[in-house]
């Protein structure tokens, strides 16, 4: 352990993450920083994307995102991803219990921008359901989609990873939506055949192994929906 601690000493590693993801990486980061000192990590904060374009260059050592398309990639799942609805806690359908999408049909909802993961796995999920998600409002950040929803804007569809704090502190509500929670999953990405420097295949092992330990994200059950999650209830 020591002489691979000594390999990398001075590493450095590049991590470019979707930006959904920058709730949590940081807390990732730290973790492997704390066990290998010295080594240097640039994290890059874009959309899904952004994020395919940069790993068809190769141009980093490891992206986090939701599932690939592309063939050419490798995608190692480590983490569940929920994305849920949110609302302000006023709202009256944060009093109904499995709401369904016809219903919501007149809500106006803020969404990502086009090339968000997050945006067209809720696109895709409406559509599955015969429904179109059509946004009343576009916003480039998770950030600003809480700070909207919470100022009555409209309602929207996050990953449950970045609405921690607005839950804990009752700034935001998760609605019972029949089907919801979205079920994804994080990916740890690189293109096939990728020659990894040995701080960059440390962090890949470091993540697969002990991201569910060290990240105590929020659950379901905590957001107060537990219902959304079983079938028939
Ligand atoms: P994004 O992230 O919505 O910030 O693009 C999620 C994903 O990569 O699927």
């Amino acid at each position: 352990v020591l002489d691979e601690l000594k390999g990398f000493s001075r590493g450095r590693l590049t991590i470019a993450v979707a930006s959904t993801a920058n709730y949590f990486v940081p807390r990732l980061i730290a973790a492997f920083c704390h066990r290998h000192s010295n080594v240097s990590v640039t994290l890059e904060v874009t959309n899904r994307e952004s994020l395919l374009s940069l790993l068809s260059a190769n141009a980093m050592d490891l992206a986090i995102m939701g599932q690939p398309p592309d063939k050419e990639l490798v995608a190692h799942p480590f983490m569940e991803n929920p994305l849920v609805m949110i609302a302000p806690p006023d709202h009256p359908l944060t009093r109904e219990h499995s709401i369904p999408l016809e219903r919501l049909r007149s809500e106006p909802f803020i969404l990502r921008e086009p090339g968000s993961g997050t945006r067209g796995a809720a696109e895709r999920f409406f559509e599955q359901h015969g429904e179109q998600l059509l946004p009343t409002q576009v916003m480039h950040s998770s950030e600003a989609i809480k700070q909207a929803v919470e100022a009555g804007l409209g309602l929207g569809i996050l990953s449950l990873h970045t609405l921690e704090m607005e839950l804990a502190l009752g700034r935001l509500a998760v609605l019972d939506v029949a089907g919801f929670p979205i079920r994804r999953h994080w990916y740890l990405v690189h293109p096939q055949g990728k020659r990894f420097s040995r701080v960059g295949q440390a962090f890949l092992d470091f993540t697969l192994r002990e991201a569910s330990g060290i990240l105590r994200l929020p659950t379901l059950e905590a957001a107060g929906a537990p219902s959304a999650q079983v079938p028939g209830t």
